[in-house]
């Protein structure tokens, strides 16, 4: 098999939002997993774990979108400030009848988004929330000079504001969010993305819409006819990014599948099925080309990976899967396809951050494990705000039962500072696959840095207080002669090669 690479061919930079996170109030996500407030024996900084932002830090996350999903459009952020005993609590209707005490609010989000470095998404509430409380949470955030917001802020320890980066109107309103029709979704979408105000020109709220959540366009088109001419109009930005869910089902919803005891079958399955995710960014691309050509819109997956049946015992609502390789072949293919699609594909969110679906990072009281998915957001790392290359697969082998055949092969490359960085994934369950480099003519000079995640068994996972079974080691099975580079991928693993 070949993968040939143009360096003189580029497609576009990786906005390194591609390799954002989401977390939401949603089983251990936040509570345990992310915060364990300042009492706990847990070593933390102002609530938040050591362990875990440590872990994060070294995958350079650019991005955090937060509180939800569909709590978001149940959330109240005002009874998510000020003394922690006075805050209201709620029921987290949608993510197992629990109470939420509210003392994960907007300025602990703020303190752990500076605490990982990353950029802020705030996810706004639309279902139950009205224009006047999604603006004033922006001018409590945002707000400069005296005004009734910035003032309680202040009050609240917070002298500064803070930067939001991106702001939703919504989440999944043709679902949780309000089982909205497009075109009534539109109009709202309108009239409350104009309350989103820029306190600080310099540095305005990027905004965005829902998109849509299935493998059809109509959404996107409706909602596209019916707001794309603001963004003509307005003067700051009307919609700046539209969203994409996109989850990996590998039986579908009523019987999703085992996280760990997959079947062969549900392996081409659920990697098939993570494949087709580029079929849906393409048709899209299409709508939105059509729309704007001039690319001011773009895609935003906020919610991608795969979902399976909750681990035995756990709260089903509270969506705790362990993670395998075929986790982390999920993540490596969807990467590839990112970068891929960089052009108007800037941002994604992985769902979920820590302890919620496929997760980076999964706890238990004081432990933590880095599952396989981390360690190809480490790997993958090197892509973030490199020029994407232009790459392609010859010779490359179909393998699995006739309807989920996949590919053998999934790759990407990218060049930062004279450096290629090239990420190559065997999605074989048996065999391995040799592969050389082509690129165009171009001889390699030295390979910097050669990586490999995998494990011996598909189904290994990493496991609390056990030695890794999945893990990134130095990659050995590839030759440099007459500069020109040719490796094997074992089964079932994930490469990256640094080259120049
Ligand atoms: O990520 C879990 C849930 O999936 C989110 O809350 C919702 O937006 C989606 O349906």
């Amino acid at each position: 098999m070949k993968l040939t690479i143009n360096r003189n061919k580029k497609l576009g930079t990786i906005n390194p939002d591609i390799y954002g996170h989401f977390s939401e109030h949603l089983g251990r996500g936040i509570y345990e997993g992310l915060f364990v407030g300042e009492d706990s024996n847990i070593p933390n900084t102002d609530g938040i774990r050591n362990d875990v932002v440590e872990a994060l830090r070294d995958l350079s996350v650019p991005v955090l979108r937060w509180p939800g999903g569909c709590f978001a459009d149940e959330y109240h952020w005002m009874d998510g400030i000020g003394p922690k005993e006075k805050r209201k609590k709620m029921v987290n209707t949608s993510w197992g009848g629990v109470t939420e005490d509210n003392s994960f609010g907007t300025h602990e989000f703020m303190r752990l988004c500076e605490l990982l470095g990353c950029k802020t998404y705030i996810n706004g509430n639309l279902g139950t929330g009205s224009p006047k409380e999604m603006s004033e949470w922006v001018e409590y955030m945002t707000g400069t000079g005296s005004s009734p917001m910035t003032e309680w802020r202040k009050e609240n320890g917070r002298e500064e504001p803070w930067k939001v980066d991106y702001f939703a109107v919504g989440n999944e309103s043709w679902g949780c969010g309000g089982n909205m029709r497009a075109g009534y979704y539109a109009d709202l979408y309108r009239h409350y993305q104009t309350f989103i105000r820029n306190y600080d020109p310099k540095n305005p709220i990027k905004k965005i819409c829902v998109g849509p959540g299935t493998t059809e366009t109509d959404w996107t088109k409706e909602v596209l006819s019916a707001c794309y001419e603001g963004t003509q109009r307005a003067f700051h930005g009307f919609m700046d990014y539209l969203t994409l869910h996109y989850y990996v089902f590998p039986n579908g919803w009523t019987y999703k599948g085992e996280a760990v005891e997959f079947t062969d079958e549900e392996w081409y399955k659920s990697l098939n099925k993570a494949l087709y995710i580029e079929t849906v960014i393409r048709k899209n691309e299409a709508v939105l080309d059509d729309f704007d050509p001039e690319g001011k819109i773009a895609l935003c997956i906020d919610e991608w990976g795969g979902w399976y049946e909750v681990e035995k015992g756990t709260n089903p609502g509270f969506l705790y899967q362990q993670n395998t390789m075929r986790d982390a072949l999920i993540a490596s293919t969807s990467l590839d396809i990112f970068n891929r699609h960089c052009k108007r594909v800037q941002m994604a969110c992985i769902a979920q951050m820590v302890n919620v679906l496929q997760s980076v990072i999964l706890t238990q009281g004081p432990k933590m494990v880095k599952t396989p998915t981390y360690y190809v957001f480490h790997l993958y790392k090197h892509h973030q705000g490199a020029e994407e290359l232009d790459s392609f697969l010859t010779g490359d082998v179909q393998e699995g039962p006739k309807e989920w055949k996949i590919p053998q092969v999934s790759a990407s490359a990218s060049e930062k500072d004279g450096v290629v960085t090239v990420t190559a994934s065997n999605l074989s369950l048996t065999e391995a696959v040799p592969v050389s480099l082509d690129l165009c003519g171009e001889t390699v000079g030295t390979v910097k840095q050669a990586r490999i995640v995998t494990a011996d068994q598909v189904r290994d996972y990493n496991d609390f207080g056990k030695e890794e079974k999945v893990t990134e080691k130095d990659f050995t099975e590839y030759v440099l002669e007459d500069g020109k580079i040719s490796v094997t991928l074992p089964p079932h693993s994930v490469i990256m090669l640094r080259f120049c």
